[in-house]
């Protein structure tokens, strides 16, 4: 069966979703005709005038990729190159991180840290090969809270040799804006948002609009490519009505099973895959809810049964798994522990600093600190000495620890790791990711195999707390 849409290039945002794979019809693996080419991208990153619908009576002053926000969908398959030519037209410098891919060290988009900043009206050229499968992102790495929060990010999709077969492919890029008197306005970064929650909006849109109805068929089957690409917000997300099936967390695969618990518990970064079988009910409407604050829950989105006809006869069954990513397995026996403490913070105590330090820091913009240290540097412009250095190919367990009362999505750059344990108990799923959401006085166990060489950022993807201290470097050597 062939596909009537282009898999490859840009799609654009549609009304209720974006289109990312086939029209119609179960999708069949492996139908590619070509194998090991090149994906070229051309990347403009520009201030615009972009029509928000719902989210702002006027058009929004942005900052966008190629005049779209979110930016276009860069879609590879698995193994293919990607070749980008990135332009910054920006007033100020800037840079590309493709999010949750595993890329050459030089190539990994953190200025002061893996290359220079890339100044306003340069170019610059990303290039490295897709080895994991999923869905993944790019975004800015410096003044991180301003450039994401005027609207600097996209999704990365690399596409399976074999997907989940589905009739759609849909992404949902979720992020959030500052509106006042029904416009957007351009407030990014203040010291009460850097030492609590980070930065909300007080407007949400997916794919650049406020509350998309996505619509389809009866017994239609969807896969929902759900993205957090807020500079604060949490999502905890609810298909109310619906029984969707996860798929994969940060790209990687999991065992299909019926989302709950914290499955759809989304810090910003973070991405959860579902596939959602649309029951046979014509004409109903099914909310998609965030619940993450209890005195704020709101609706993200709908979705909506049209009065088509049925896709198929019966409704299908649990989706057959996706081949894992190609990811180096921890040896947990032999793996040597280190210890990462992340504290500070509104109602928190500074670490066990003195009050004079403390006031001294918070006058610096620096609220939080990674095992004690108040570390600013990549934001602010010079080389971060490494919080551990490790060795090549040896297996590491961190021991994360988050001493504050807020929620921290911590991310690590280059590798993919697995969740050994919560608060001491083990997972049975050791499910792979490249974030981890600590909840407040959490202690979590990560593992993985240091086996890309290079100085890694390791940090809070909440940015305005990335950008107030909570962020280090790990240094595989
Ligand atoms: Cu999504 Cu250090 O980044
Ligand atoms: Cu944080």
């Amino acid at each position: 069966m062939r596909s009537n849409l282009s898999r490859r290039g840009f799609i654009k945002a549609g009304a209720a979703g974006m289109a990312t794979g086939a029209a119609a019809g179960l999708v069949p693996g492996a139908a590619w005709a070509e194998k090991d080419a090149a994906q070229k991208v051309d990347l403009t990153a520009k201030p615009a005038n972009l029509a928000l619908p719902g989210v702002s009576s006027e058009p929004a002053p942005v900052w966008a990729y190629n005049g779209s926000v979110p930016g276009p969908v860069i879609k590879v398959r698995q193994g293919e190159r990607l070749d980008v030519r990135f332009t910054n037209a920006l007033p100020e410098p800037t840079s590309i991180h493709w999010h949750g891919l595993r890329v050459p060290n030089d190539q990994d988009g953190v200025p002061f840290v893996t290359q220079k900043p890339i100044a306003s009206g340069a170019t610059h050229r990303y290039s490295f090969a897709a080895e994991d499968a999923g869905t993944f992102l790019y975004h800015p790495h410096i003044n991180s809270v301003a450039q994401v929060g005027r609207g600097m990010f996209g999704a990365l999709i690399v596409e399976e040799r074999e997907p989940v077969m589905v009739d759609r492919d849909i992404l949902w890029a979720v992020n959030d804006w500052q509106v006042a008197l029904g416009v957007v306005v351009e407030e990014f970064d203040n010291p009460h948002d850097r030492s609590h929650a980070g930065r909300y909006g007080n407007r949400v849109a997916v794919n650049g609009r406020a509350l998309p109805t996505l619509t389809g068929r009866p017994n239609e089957r969807l896969r929902l490519r759900l993205l957090n690409a807020a500079t604060g917000r949490i999502l905890a997300l609810r298909l109310e009505g619906l029984k969707p099936w996860l798929v994969a967390l940060d790209g990687q695969p999991v065992t299909p099973r019926p989302a709950g618990g914290d499955d759809l518990l989304i810090g910003p970064g973070m991405r959860a895959d579902l596939v959602v079988d649309l029951p046979d009910v014509r004409g109903k409407r099914f909310r998609v809810i965030d619940l993450y604050d209890d005195r704020d829950v709101y609706t993200l989105g709908e979705i909506a049964v049209g009065d088509g006809k049925p896709v198929r006869a019966r409704p299908l069954g649990r989706p057959a798994p996706m081949k894992a990513n190609p990811l180096p397995v921890p040896d947990l026996a032999r793996a040597e522990r280190r210890e990462v403490i992340f504290g500070g913070g509104a109602m928190g105590g500074m670490m066990g600093m003195g009050p004079m330090n403390m006031m001294s820091m918070a006058r610096r913009g620096l609220f939080w600190a990674v095992n004690g240290r108040f570390d600013p540097k990549p934001e602010a412009g010079s080389k971060m000495e490494p919080l551990y250095t490790l060795t090549k190919g040896r297996s590491y367990v961190f021991a994360l620890e988050n001493r504050t009362v807020f929620d921290h999505p911590i991310h690590l750059h280059g590798h993919t790791f697995r969740i050994v344990s919560r608060n001491g108990r083990r997972l049975a799923d050791g499910q792979w990711r490249d974030s981890v959401l600590l909840r407040p006085r959490e202690r979590v166990d990560i593992a993985f195999v240091a086996d890309n060489p290079g100085d890694w950022m390791f940090h809070c993807h909440i940015l305005s707390h990335q950008m107030a201290g909570m962020m280090s470097v790990v240094r595989v050597g």
